[in-house]
């Protein structure tokens, strides 16, 4: 075994420990969100904590801090070998941009932060329940200095608010977001616009008695049709769907159970999009970041491609439809399939992002981003946010929220201290359109054989564009490599424009 090799397989060995951690807490995390029982909830706290304890020791051990030093010089970040093949290069710079923004933010800030943020997001629970942004309002604005200080302890080379994005989707300046943003906000806001003065479709067969053992049923034999592998996970019910990823080998996904029949639906295969990119993952790099994804942008997109690309389409309908009358008869029984598939993608502002439809969400995420980089770089006070919230709902949306409830304590982000976090939502939409463009050349015949319940080869592309690559790439190479094309939020443009010209009729 030359150096090279040696000296790499010691660092992964190092890693794989604290990955091996991570998924433990994982799994006792699933468990918390599903079939713990009430009263261990103290003690499942203490659980988690010393396993966070643990795996933060694992991650910035002296033995991990000279492995690595052995192969990336630790004050420039320079590759030291030149025989290091691609993946190996990626994997480096993984580990390298964690150890520089370990050793950049001191122990004492990692425990303060960790402290208000559990505080914060008491005081907000309780701030929504009655209204109060008063409440909430010394908190978050200690939540924003605690991160205007994170970002300067972290550096950033434009604006502050980069070094807080980048710990959710490195490689993307907050410039970059803001002009694929621009372009966005401007088609959007026009076609909201003029589908508020379209016909309206009607969609109140989709809430009602929809018996929750059926809903959960369908739900499975979706998952068996589209690839879900029930070998390696499963699916059960929790109040917020989530999908927890422990090893390739165990993805296991959660949906919610309400009198809506399409938020059940669309969280199974939002989760299931999820978990297909965990699973997809090569395992035979497990412990090492080439079998781990590459950004929440990127996640997301897998995500949206299954919930909003394929589950929101009408082909995708086409074949399941029959299905889900039969299951449910009674309201759907005099449902025509085009009613429903226009009813499933109807188009309303609403107050609330996660009811929100696929046109005016990207709107809610815009909102958010520029509030909160606006919070980060100063230019906005803690006390002006309910104010400028409404304002901004109006102009982007044409509706303002009655209450603070329905409006800037509507997330629970900003309590927990995750900004930055916001905007890779809608980055997933729009890479997963730029990506559905390549996809579309590969395959022009996708509605054909969706429509007769053809699925194997839609996550089959996605392995390989995406899922099987880890963090060999940066997410902006990854999507080069697999369009050709440049990133733009033209494809999610388009794609918007044309279906929703059709549905509405413009
Ligand atoms: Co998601």
């Amino acid at each position: 075994m030359d150096t090279l090799t040696k000296d790499y397989a010691k660092l992964s060995a190092i890693s794989l420990q604290a990955r091996i951690l991570t998924g433990i807490m994982e799994v006792i995390s699933w468990d918390q969100e599903t079939y713990m029982p009430e009263q261990a909830a103290a003690i499942r706290a203490e659980q988690l904590e010393a396993l966070a304890g643990l795996i933060h020791k694992e991650k910035t051990s002296p033995a991990f801090v000279k492995a690595l030093g052995k192969l990336v010089d630790l004050k420039t970040g320079k590759i030291l070998s030149n025989k290091v093949s691609i993946p190996q290069k990626g994997a480096l710079k993984a580990w390298y941009r964690d150890y520089k923004i370990d050793k950049a933010i001191p122990k004492n800030f990692v425990s303060e932060f960790a402290k208000l943020s559990s505080q914060s997001m008491q005081v907000w629970i309780q701030a929504k329940q009655e209204n109060s942004f008063q409440y909430f309002a010394p908190y978050l604005e200690r939540m924003v200095k605690m991160n205007q200080k994170k970002a300067e302890l972290i550096g950033y080379k434009g604006h502050p608010y980069d070094a807080l994005l980048n710990l959710y989707e490195p490689d993307i300046t907050t410039a970059e977001v803001e002009a694929l943003f621009a372009n966005l906000k401007k088609s959007t806001t026009v076609l909201v616009k003029k589908i508020g003065k379209a016909k309206q479709i009607p969609n109140s067969f989709l809430y009602g008695k929809y018996p929750s053992e059926k809903q959960t049923q369908f739900g499975k034999d979706l998952l068996k049709a589209i690839g879900y592998d029930f070998t390696k996970g499963r699916l059960d019910i929790s109040a917020h769907p989530f999908s927890s990823s422990n090893h390739p080998t165990d993805n296991r996904i959660t949906t919610r159970i309400s009198n809506s029949l399409m938020n059940c639906i669309g969280s199974v295969l939002h989760e299931a999009g999820h978990a297909f990119y965990e699973m997809g993952l090569p395992q035979e790099f497990y412990g090492t970041p080439l079998c781990e994804p590459i950004s929440l942008g990127v996640h997301e997109s897998q995500s949206r491609w299954w919930e909003t690309r394929i589950g929101l389409s009408k082909p995708f309908w086409t074949y399941f439809y029959p299905e889900l009358r039969k299951t449910f008869k009674g309201p759907l029984e005099k449902v025509s399939l085009n009613d429903f598939y226009k009813a499933i993608n109807r188009v309303e502002p609403s107050f609330i992002r996660v009811e929100a439809d696929e046109v005016t969400y990207t709107l809610h995420i815009i909102l958010r981003f520029e509030l909160e980089k606006a919070l980060i770089e100063g230019s906005l006070k803690v006390r002006d946010l309910p104010e400028a919230w409404n304002q901004k709902m109006h102009e982007l949306l044409g509706i303002t929220p009655a209450t603070n409830s329905q409006g800037c304590l509507q997330d629970v982000h900003w309590s927990m201290g995750a900004f930055g976090y916001f905007p890779t939502y809608a980055l997933g939409n729009i890479y997963a359109s730029h990506l559905f463009l390549s996809f579309e050349k590969a395959h022009f015949d996708w509605e054909t054989r969706v429509a007769k319940g053809e699925f194997a080869f839609i996550l089959e592309w996605l392995k390989d564009n995406i899922h099987r690559h880890g963090k060999t790439y940066t997410s902006q190479e990854l999507l080069k490599n697999a369009t050709g094309k440049e990133l733009s939020a033209d494809a999610y443009t388009h794609y918007l424009t044309k279906k929703y010209k059709e549905i509405y009729k413009l």
